[in-house]
């Protein structure tokens, strides 16, 4: 891959600088590579319309080309020259969630080209709400194929550090705009089937879509931890640190416990330990486990609290990248309860742990 010259151009999130924009959107226009902040994590954009530019994005990220990236828009009827369907349901789904975290899944049209869809026959679409997103789309005048901004299995990124730890020298353009608010993805609705389906939990909850679509199911790769079908090999490698994790879930008392237990197990048979969990967790675990912490046998680090999820997820991906930076051998990670974001937050430790859970009763 040919090296690239990569600036860094830092905007205030709210109220981004429009020199600044036009100066990314005609890096854009040009075919070239621009990561941005939206309000789930950053993403790392390319004229939609390119199919070389698309191109560079699984270059750059390393991605298999078999992997589809979402099409980013400024509104509905921007969506209308790029789909040829349009579902009832549609105009109610973007008039309740957009802009915002919610991707759509429909049949595509001939002007989007394959390497945006990996080769199949439907595209994913979603109007972001940054306004560092929409004031870039809006200037680039074309839509924006944007995947997060990660190096692929890495997590995604919700800070311009993040992407620049793993994307400097081969990406254009990275736009700083702070930390992400959100910071899981956006849930992938799939609305060429019926009832729609949930491809991957996010941003939107699923009791929220429940309200206008009640028949919602979600896809079975998601629920795939309790049932026994999917076998973690099957699991793509994801969201992955370097140590191998384990998740944990279920009541708090019991995981505690089964925590504490699997740490002491570990302690002093192999390297550093390392543990991720809600606050409250941390908190108990850090009093039992006082002398290991300051010996440095043992990590920890905290996303989030149990009593509050949107905290919980907008901290999971640095945790990830914190905690991994300090090389434990073994991760052991306690799951918020599935509900609201909190199932999103559980999805990507479950990848994480490339399937490796362990649900108590
Ligand atoms: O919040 C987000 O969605 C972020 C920001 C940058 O918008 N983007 C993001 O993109 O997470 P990416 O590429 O990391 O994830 C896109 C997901 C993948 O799981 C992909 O398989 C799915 O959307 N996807 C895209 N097009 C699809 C299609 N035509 N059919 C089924 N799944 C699709
Ligand atoms: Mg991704």
């Amino acid at each position: 891959m040919p090296a690239r010259q990569t600036r860094l151009l830092r905007v205030d999130p709210m109220d981004p600088n429009p020199e600044v924009i036009q100066d990314a959107a005609r890096v854009l226009r040009a075919g070239g590579l621009v990561a941005f902040p939206t309000e789930t994590v950053y993403g790392l954009g390319a004229n939609a319309l390119d199919a070389s530019a698309v191109r560079g994005i699984f270059e750059a990220k390393g991605r298999p080309s078999t992997d589809p990236l979402i099409v980013h828009v400024p509104g509905l009827e921007d969506v209308r020259p790029l789909v040829r369907a349009w579902p009832d349901v549609l105009p109610r789904l973007a008039q309740a969630f957009w802009p915002g975290p919610l991707t759509l899944i429909l049949p595509k049209q001939a002007s989007v080209p394959p390497e945006v869809t990996a080769g199949l026959d439907t595209v994913a679409v979603r109007a972001p709400s940054h306004p560092v997103a929409r004031a870039l789309i809006a200037a680039a005048g074309c839509p924006v194929a944007a995947p997060s901004a990660n190096r692929f299995s890495r997590p995604s990124p919700t800070a311009a550090s993040h992407v620049l730890a793993d994307l400097d020298g081969r990406v254009d353009v990275v736009i700083d705009g702070g930390r992400t608010e959100i910071g899981v993805e956006s849930t992938v609705l799939d609305l060429t089937v019926s009832p729609a389906v949930v491809r991957r939990p996010g941003g939107v909850a699923l009791e929220a879509l429940r309200a206008l679509l009640p028949d919602v199911r979600l896809a079975s790769h998601v629920v795939a931890e309790a049932d026994a079908q999917v076998s973690p090999g099957q699991l793509l490698r994801h969201y992955a640190p370097n140590a191998r994790m384990t998740l944990f879930e279920g009541p708090a008392d019991a995981v505690r416990a089964r925590v504490i237990d699997e740490v002491r197990a570990r302690l002093g048979h192999i390297g550093r330990v390392g543990v991720l969990a809600p606050e409250e967790d941390i908190d108990l675990l850090a009093r039992e486990f006082a002398a290991p912490l300051a010996a440095g046998a043992m990590v920890v680090r905290a996303y989030g609290r149990r009593r509050d999820p949107g905290m919980g997820a907008r901290e999971l991906f640095d945790a990830i990248r914190a905690l991994d930076a300090e090389q434990p051998e073994e991760i052991l990670a306690i799951a918020l309860a599935p509900e609201g974001i909190g199932l999103a937050v559980r999805d990507r430790l479950m990848r994480a742990a490339e399937g490796r859970v362990i649900t108590l009763g």
